[in-house]
């Protein structure tokens, strides 16, 4: 039923505040075709549809290696490997550094791909206790000397479920402890540009640059289907990060690099990912106020500052999987909270997605949400 609920797609009357969908009428589709006729008619064309090499487009990576710098990770186009979006970078990442029954540690609760990642890696995953500003720092340097992670797996800013941000002290915490123990860190970063409120945190691996990974992507400041996203990584670890990405599919598209490249050039993301903010951010205050109206009573949720996501936690008994069934037939889509769970999974959360509908229709998917959960729960005591 998650995996339907997820998937489905725009059409009829059912309102999608499952996945992590960007607005599609946001989509700058006249600056891609744009730059993909330009990369088509270039007299090289021959080698923009020729193999490329592994670690990706020159033009490309420095584009990224730019962006990246410019979030407060100092970055080479050297140390940057694209990947098919950033969950074949989480992919190379874990295939490069973890073999079976090797520990990774995990946020409680964590993003459910990674999981599932892990889960095929044959990884033992071990899931850090967090609380309403993220992972504890105590809990994490305990959980490295119980059990000698080969990777912690972390999304510091506007976490995925949560859409919680780590702290800047929490974050030069536990940057000082994966230094000292020498643990690898693999922070993935899709969402920290979308801010809606509040000053930026640079992210963690601005603090440690020898332990931690820098992941992130184009798909939700671009277009997912682009399927761009990259690895900042130290440098030691750039030649063998290139050989997993090749064996794993020698590289991604020569020409939609190319075209993503001149994107860069010509256009000026950071404008059109100000245009995606003041969008969302009605979207997000529609979702909180909805929230409120309606399940005020019966719930708690996230407040988040930015990002795509809102987490709701039942104060009531209530099995947000039978939810689900009952949320479809009334019109309505969302993520049950026990797909992002790796150990006991919390029965009576949610995950909210706030981006893909337009305010108007978000009141009307809580409202429904909300009498499906009446009818399956009941109403609350006292
Ligand atoms: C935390 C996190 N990591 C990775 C991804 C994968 O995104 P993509 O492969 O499109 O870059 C997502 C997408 O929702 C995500 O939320």
């Amino acid at each position: 039923v998650t995996q339907k609920a997820v998937r489905l797609t725009k059409g009829e009357d059912t309102i999608l505040l499952a996945g992590g969908l960007p607005a599609p009428e946001l989509f700058d589709s006249e600056g891609i075709a744009a730059a993909f006729q330009r990369v088509l008619s270039d007299r090289r064309v021959g080698d923009h549809l020729q193999y490329g090499v592994p670690e990706g487009s020159h033009e490309l990576r420095e584009a990224l290696a730019g962006i990246t710098t410019r979030r407060g990770v100092g970055a080479t186009a050297d140390r940057v490997v694209v990947s098919t979006g950033s969950q074949q970078a989480v992919d190379v990442v874990s295939t490069a550094l973890v073999s079976p029954g090797d520990v990774i540690l995990v946020e409680r609760p964590s993003y459910l791909l990674a999981l599932q990642l892990f889960a095929l890696l044959r990884a033992r995953v071990v899931a850090v206790r967090c609380d309403a500003e993220g992972l504890d720092p105590d809990a994490v340097e305990a959980a490295i000397r119980r059990h000698r992670p080969k990777l912690i797996y972390t999304m510091p800013t506007f976490q995925n479920p949560s859409g919680r941000t780590l702290a800047a002290e929490r974050r030069a915490a536990i940057a000082r402890t994966v230094e000292r123990e020498g643990v690898y860190l693999l922070e993935d970063d899709p969402y920290s540009e979308l801010r809606y409120d509040g000053s930026s945190v640079p992210p963690l691996a601005a603090s440690a640059p020898e332990q931690v990974i820098y992941v992130s992507t184009l798909s939700k400041v671009l277009a997912p289907g682009l399927r761009v996203g990259w690895i900042t990584c130290p440098s030691r670890l750039a030649p063998v990060l290139t050989a997993v990405k090749q064996a794993k599919d020698v590289h991604c598209s020569t020409v939609d690099q190319q075209a993503v490249a001149r994107y860069l050039g010509d256009n000026d993301l950071d404008a059109h990912i100000r245009r995606l903010r003041r969008a969302y951010r009605p979207r997000r205050d529609g979702m909180l106020s909805a929230l409120r109206l309606t399940l005020g009573d019966v719930a708690q949720w996230t407040t988040p500052d930015g990002g795509m996501f809102v987490w709701v936690t039942f104060g009531l008994p209530c099995d947000t999987g039978a939810l689900l069934r009952a949320g479809l037939d009334a019109g309505v889509t969302f993520v049950p909270g026990e797909n992002f769970f790796a150990d006991r999974p919390q029965r009576n959360t949610l995950r909210l997605a706030f981006t893909c509908e337009p305010p108007s229709r978000i009141h009307e998917g809580i409202r429904r949400l909300g009498s499906a959960r009446h009818r399956l729960c009941g109403a609350p005591r006292g």
